[in-house]
C-alpha cells in the first residue's frame, strides 16, 4: 500500500510517501527561522507559510519517493489537535487531493501518530511492527507533555499529560529569560552539557504525587525568581551554563520519574518516547540509565521523527487501513483540540 501523508498541526510543513511499513520520503519545510523573531509560534504567519508551502513540500515528497499520485492508494493527514487555520491548511488540502484522485482520506491524530515514530528506524525508514511490545510511552514536545499506555498495537488510553505548560515549552520559556534564541531548547541542552546540573536545586514539579501529570509552569516561574536574585548571573558564562544544566536536571528527572514509575504500576516491560524533546541529549541518557537499571527495553523516536514530521502520520495511517480499524472517510473536518483518550484514574 503506498499513502501521501500531510502533516501542518503546527509550524512544520511536511508531506510523506509511505510503502509498506518504508519511509520513501519525508519533506520537512520549518518555520523556525520566521517565528524565532516573534519568540515563539505566530499562529497566523504559521497558517500563510503552510499556504505557501503545501504545495511544493507535496511535488518533493512525491518526486523523492518516485511515485505519482495515481500509484497512490490513500491520502491522510493530520486532524488534529492543533492549530485551527494551521490544521486546516494541510487537511483541506490532502482531502482536495484524495478527492480529485478518487482515493481513500483518512485523518490522523497528531499524538497517536508520535506514539508510534519510535517503531520506525533506520535508513531508509522502516517500521517494525514485528517488534512492537506494550509500553508506556512519553510524549513530549513543545505542545505536549502526556504518558500513554499503548496496551496493544492501535489500542492505547492516556495515563496523564501536564496540566499547565508543556516540558518543550518550560525549555523556551526558560531560554528566553536568559537571553537564548527560540526555540531554545536545543540551546539550552548545547550550554547544559558543559555545566553542573547539581548547582542550583530548582522544583521537580508533581514528581513525587501519586499521578502520572506534570505542571512545569512553577519551574519556569521559580526560574524567573531566582534570575530576579541574581541579576548578575547572566553575565558570568560558566554559572550560565550551571542554570541551563540545572533547569535541564529538574525537567529530565521529573520526566523520567514518571514515566518509569507508570511503566512498573501498569506493568509493562517497554519504554518508548518521542516528540522534539526526546532530542535532548540529558533526557536520551536518563531514559536510558533508568530502563537498564529496571530491566525495561527502550525505544527511543530518532531526532528525524521527534519533532513534527508527516512520516509518522503516514506511518500510522497505513497500518489503520491495513488492519481495518478506522474507515476512510472524505467529509472528516479537523478538530483542534481532538483528545487522545480519556484519563484513567491511578
Ligand atoms: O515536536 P516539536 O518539533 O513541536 C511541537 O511542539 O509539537 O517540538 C519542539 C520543542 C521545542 O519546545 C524545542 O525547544 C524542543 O522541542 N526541543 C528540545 C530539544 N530539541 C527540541 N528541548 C530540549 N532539548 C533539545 N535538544
Ligand atoms: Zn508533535
Amino acid at each position: 500500500m503506498t499513502v501521501l501523508a500531510v502533516e501542518t498541526s503546527c509550524d512544520e510543513t511536511s508531506a510523506a510517501v509511505v510503502r509498506d511499513g518504508r519511509v520513501l520520503s519525508n519533506v520537512v519545510s520549518s518555520q523556525i527561522k520566521l517565528h524565532a523573531e516573534y519568540g515563539g509560534v505566530v499562529p497566523e504567519l504559521a497558517t500563510r507559510e503552510h499556504l505557501r508551502n503545501w504545495m511544493p513540500v507535496t511535488q518533493t515528497a512525491l518526486l523523492e519517493a518516485n511515485v505519482t499520485p495515481a500509484q497512490l492508494d490513500a491520502v491522510a493527514a493530520t486532524r488534529g489537535p492543533g492549530l485551527p487555520n494551521a490544521l486546516m491548511v494541510g487537511f483541506k488540502a490532502a482531502q482536495s487531493f484524495a478527492f480529485a484522485l478518487r482515493k481513500p482520506f483518512l485523518g490522523i491524530h497528531h499524538h497517536e501518530a508520535h506514539l508510534y515514530s519510535p517503531w520506525v528506524s533506520g535508513e531508509p525508514l522502516v517500521a517494525d511492527f514485528a517488534a512492537f511490545r506494550p509500553n508506556v510511552s512519553l510524549i513530549v514536545s513543545g505542545g505536549h507533555t502526556m504518558l500513554v499506555h499503548v496496551r496493544a498495537e492501535l489500542d492505547h488510553v492516556v495515563l496523564g499529560s501536564t496540566l499547565d505548560d508543556a516540558a518543550g515549552e518550560c525549555f523556551d520559556k526558560v531560554a528566553k529569560l536568559i537571553g537564548l534564541p527560540y526555540p531554545g531548547g536545543p540551546e539550552m541542552d548545547r550550554l547544559a552539557a558543559d555545566g553542573n546540573p547539581a548547582a542550583y536545586d530548582f522544583p521537580r514539579p508533581l514528581m513525587r504525587e501519586p499521578n502520572d501529570d506534570f505542571s512545569f509552569a512553577g519551574l519556569k516561574t521559580s526560574v524567573r525568581y531566582f534570575l530576579q536574585k541574581n541579576p548578575v548571573l547572566l553575565d558570568d558564562a560558566g554559572r550560565l551554563r550551571d542554570l541551563c544544566a540545572s533547569v535541564q536536571a529538574a525537567i529530565v528527572e521529573t520526566l523520567v520519574t514518571k514515566t518509569l514509575r507508570a511503566a512498573r504500576r501498569v506493568g509493562v516491560k517497554c519504554v518508548t518516547a518521542s516528540g522534539g524533546v526526546t532530542c535532548n541529549r540529558a533526557l536520551r541518557r536518563e531514559l536510558a540509565a533508568g530502563c537498564a537499571r529496571e530491566g525495561f527495553s527502550l525505544r527511543l523516536a530518532g531526532n528525524a521523527l521527534c519533532t513534527d514530521n508527516a512520516a509518522m502520520v503516514g506511518i500510522l495511517a497505513e497500518r489503520k487501513l491495513l488492519k481495518s480499524t478506522a474507515a476512510p472517510f472524505l467529509d472528516a473536518e479537523i478538530d483542534p483540540s481532538w483528545a487522545l483518550g480519556a484519563s484513567l484514574p491511578v
